[in-house]
């Protein structure tokens, strides 16, 4: 088995194994790390019937699980607190451990009742969307949505483990396939470009656990130097700013996430170029097309540039935006909301 990825997080080391066939050891993978009386799984409607049974027989502790409606309108409070309920009544003590067996959906809520009940019990995450195992299951953000927002309650906690297996992608609608898609071309151009060639791939879906690995190695390493999210972690928001904007105005029902993320990777490219950087919207375009992404925004401007203020966390009168100047380097860049309001207009 590939040697773990690591990364030393404040409340501990998370160890990330990522590995085509992984699920079906991760009873022996988890049984080495923990030596818990009991474990509790969380996981949702859909994933249930597909994983949970596989997932509890491999177990050689006592198991409970609570199942979740899937869906991110489910991500809120009244979820976490049916979660505790049931920890609870299992017996769940701090020296226990919480499994989290989903997308990213399950994986935040699962990650912030596991933070947060006792004052943290061990957790475990098995990422089974695209998104999740490049992206939600790695670095500890976990949280839920409020009626005002997403990801307005949360904290920062690190799961003790994360195993990736590839192969648990393949019950994956093609959609919620390509969603993750978008994350993984975000990190192609923020960080290696390398994902990008691989992506371009006619075949890329056979190099899928190579893509994730790269994808990985980038969140272990943005994280490693800015757990917290001051400084370094926001390039990981390219495409998204505008992306956001995109997905509120479509009321989040008219574009995936995903969807949102693609269209607003291409219009922060735009926007680069009428700063005079290079153009890489040639590049970028096309490899959007091929994973089944669109590219186009279909919003009225000023509505963009609305929803994209009421957003955007703002220093003094300007907006940090993530520009990539050359496929491989981002840069936070602050731009100040006059001249941005000229651009958005422009794009
Ligand atoms: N914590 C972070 O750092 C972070 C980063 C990015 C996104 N997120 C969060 O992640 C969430 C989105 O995650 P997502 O895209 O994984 O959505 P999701 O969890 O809703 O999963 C998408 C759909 O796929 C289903 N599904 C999951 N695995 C499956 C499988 N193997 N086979 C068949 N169906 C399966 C789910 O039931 C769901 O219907 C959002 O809430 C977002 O805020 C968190």
């Amino acid at each position: 088995m590939r040697e773990p990825l690591t990364l030393q997080g404040g409340n501990g080391l998370s160890e990330i194994y990522i590995e085509s066939g992984l699920f079906d050891r991760a009873g022996v993978v988890i049984g080495q790390a923990f030596s818990p009386s009991r474990i509790h799984i969380v996981t949702d409607s859909n994933v249930a019937p597909l994983y949970l049974a596989r997932l509890e027989s491999q177990l050689a502790f006592p198991v409970s699980h609570t199942i979740i409606p899937a869906g991110e309108e489910h991500k809120h409070l009244a979820t976490v607190e049916d979660i505790y309920h049931d920890m609870l009544a299992a017996g769940i003590t701090r020296k226990d451990l919480v499994v989290a067996l989903g997308g990213g959906v399950v994986g935040d809520i699962t990650g912030f009742a596991a933070a947060t009940l006792l004052r943290g019990v061990s957790l475990c995450q098995i990422p089974t969307t695209l998104l999740a195992q490049v992206d939600s299951s790695v670095g500890g953000k976990t949280g839920v949505d409020l009626p005002e927002g997403k990801n307005l309650v949360g904290a920062f906690y690190q799961p003790r483990l994360v195993l990736i297996d590839p192969k648990v992608l393949s019950s994956l609608p093609d959609s919620t396939f390509a969603d993750g898609m978008a994350e993984v071309i975000k990190y192609g151009y923020i960080a290696n470009k390398t994902i990008l060639s691989l992506v371009a791939q006619p075949n890329y879906r056979d190099n899928i656990e190579q893509i994730i690995y790269e994808c990985v190695k980038i969140k272990r390493d943005v994280v490693a130097i800015d757990e917290h999210d001051t400084g370094l972690r926001m390039i990981l928001n390219f495409g998204h700013t505008i992306g956001h904007a995109a997905e509120k105005l479509g009321n989040y029902t008219a574009l995936t996430h995903g969807q949102a993320v693609a269209i607003g990777m291409a219009a922060a490219m735009r926007l680069s170029a009428l700063l005079g950087n290079a153009d890489l919207t040639a590049s970028l375009l096309p490899l959007l097309d091929h994973v089944g992404l669109p590219s186009t925004l279909a919003y009225d401007r000023e509505a963009i540039f609305d929803a994209l203020l009421a957003d955007k966390k703002k220093f003094g009168g300007t907006v940090n935006f993530i520009l990539v100047r050359e496929a491989g380097r981002a840069e936070i860049t602050p731009i100040e909301t006059d001249r941005l309001h000229a651009y958005i207009l422009k794009l």
